[in-house]
């Protein structure tokens, strides 16, 4: 037992709302045991019970006994670990504390150590084929392409998203028996929970995307991007979830030099890149024999989607080339590479398949070599498919500069050919069109602006 960690787990039913919360903030449980006068437990409450009365507005300086369960489920001493683990897992228990007769509390059992112990005398069955994948972020701009592959490919999908962008880049997607919608924010711990019970593998893509749109609100971003996502491998480690896709970006190399590759120093110039490495981090040190996350740097992603997003270089540049007749360069000089969004679906459906032991804890720079451009060949090359533009160039503060080999991706995959920049410029011009987008600067194309949009709601 740890002492000092179920000391400061345990408070008097006296306290405040506020003063929980503190005590809950800063343990690792989420939860906080409540005693009367004579040391008796009397009562529990976790974080879910305080953000639920955040919500229906109750003042945070209310008494505690206001919200805690006072019939909380507990253990006696000489519990039977695997019994209670099952249990914890229907009920969706995260911590429970262990009482004696005169309902003292002795110790508690928190679900992820619990789990670590039991699976400690097991072996790990990781060659399970996958068939139920859990796919955070499946509406938005990669998510809404990939999710259809993946169905496409005999996957049986669940997305879990907010739905920033709404549920339009799911449409018609309702009447597949494969897939399943949840819409839940990845904070929401207990609805991920929940939802991700007999997944085989997860593949992260929801987060707040873009340096522009992680600026707006730091502290929310850092929820998000980094606290949300550990917590969710966390969860996947303690309920047996070994396969994890991360997608990470190449932003995290920022003002490099050279020919980057996996190993090379990381360089972040955006709390978005820095997001991505803290994450990296912590599901890499999460690793074991049981939970083998990979790690996917994604080049910028260009071409069209049921999520169309023209916030990205190479998209904002041919639609404003298609509607203006002009493209402007900002700056011109940066290296940066570049991947189609079809590609990408096929490396993470690959990932899929693959014996987890070649790609457990690794990371992969995902794109094609032959996809580094400086930002000014994109508009030459842009404007060798639309002829008569006029290129303006501008100056640039941004420093980031990344030219990255993707040489350990082709030895492990088999990446196709790659879609070049020529062809994402013909089926953008074709979907203009065909009426597919009607005006590239509306809010739903751009992260920054539906983010506003969500704060100001
Ligand atoms: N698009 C790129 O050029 C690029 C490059 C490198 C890495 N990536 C990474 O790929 C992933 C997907 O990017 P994208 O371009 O599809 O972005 P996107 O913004 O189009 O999609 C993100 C999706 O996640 C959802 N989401 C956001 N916050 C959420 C939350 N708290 N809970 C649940 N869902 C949430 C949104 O509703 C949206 O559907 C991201 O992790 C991004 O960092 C993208």
């Amino acid at each position: 037992m740890d002492d000092n960690r179920l000391k400061a787990m345990i408070v008097s039913q006296d306290c405040s709302m506020r003063e929980v919360m503190e005590v809950i903030d800063k343990g690792a449980t989420n939860t906080a045991f409540l005693i009367d006068t004579t040391s008796r437990l009397v009562g529990i409450v976790t974080d879910g019970d305080i953000r639920r009365a955040i919500l229906k507005k109750i003042s945070l300086n209310v008494s505690i006994r206001t919200i805690m369960n006072v019939e909380p489920v507990t253990l006696w001493q000489n519990y039977s670990k695997e019994e209670v683990y099952q249990m914890m897992i229907e009920r969706h228990l995260l911590c429970l504390p262990v009482i004696n007769k005169n309902k003292e509390i002795l110790d508690f059992v928190y679900l992820p150590v619990l789990a670590n112990n039991l699976r400690k005398k097991t072996n790990p069955k990781l060659e399970k084929k996958v068939k139920n994948v859990f796919l955070i972020g499946g509406a938005g701009y990669i998510g809404s392409v990939l999710v259809r592959a993946l169905l496409s490919s005999g996957f049986k999908v669940t997305v879990y998203d907010v739905l920033l962008n709404g549920a339009g880049p799911l449409q018609g997607l309702e009447q597949d028996p494969n897939f399943n919608l949840v819409q839940g924010d990845t904070r929401n711990i207990d609805q991920v929970i929940s939802a991700i019970q007999g997944i085989d593998a997860v593949i992260h893509l929801g987060e707040v995307v873009g340096d522009p749109a992680c600026q707006l609100n730091p502290d929310f971003t850092i929820d998000v991007n980094y606290t949300a996502t550990k917590k969710i491998a966390e969860a996947c480690c303690h309920l047996g979830i070994s396969r994890f896709l991360f997608a990470s970006s190449c932003s995290v190399y920022g003002a490099g030099e050279g020919i980057l590759s996996e190993t090379s120093v990381l360089n972040p110039v955006s709390l978005y890149a820095q997001c991505k490495i803290e994450a990296e981090r912590a599901l890499l040190s999460l690793s074991d024999p049981w939970f083998c996350p990979t790690i996917f740097r994604l080049a910028t992603v260009f071409g069209l989607s049921y999520r169309p997003r023209f916030d990205l270089v190479v998209n904002l540049m041919i639609a404003t080339a298609i509607k203006t007749n002009k493209i402007k360069v900002i700056g011109g000089e940066q290296w940066r590479p570049f991947v189609h969004v079809r590609d990408i679906s096929s490396i993470f459906i690959q990932a899929l398949h693959m014996p987890i032991k070649k790609i457990k804890k690794q990371v992969f720079n995902l794109g094609y070599d032959k996809n580094n451009y400086q930002i000014f060949e994109l508009a030459e090359i842009i404007s060798r498919v639309i002829p008569g533009l006029t290129i303006e160039r501008y100056d640039s503060a941004d420093t980031r500069n990344y030219k990255v080999s993707f040489q350990k991706l082709y030895n492990t995959f088999l990446p196709r050919e790659g879609i070049g920049i020529k062809e994402g410029v013909r089926e953008l011009i074709e979907a203009f069109k065909q009426g597919f987008i009607q005006d590239y600067t509306a809010r739903q194309y751009s992260n920054f602006h539906s983010l506003i949009n969500e704060y100001s709601e």
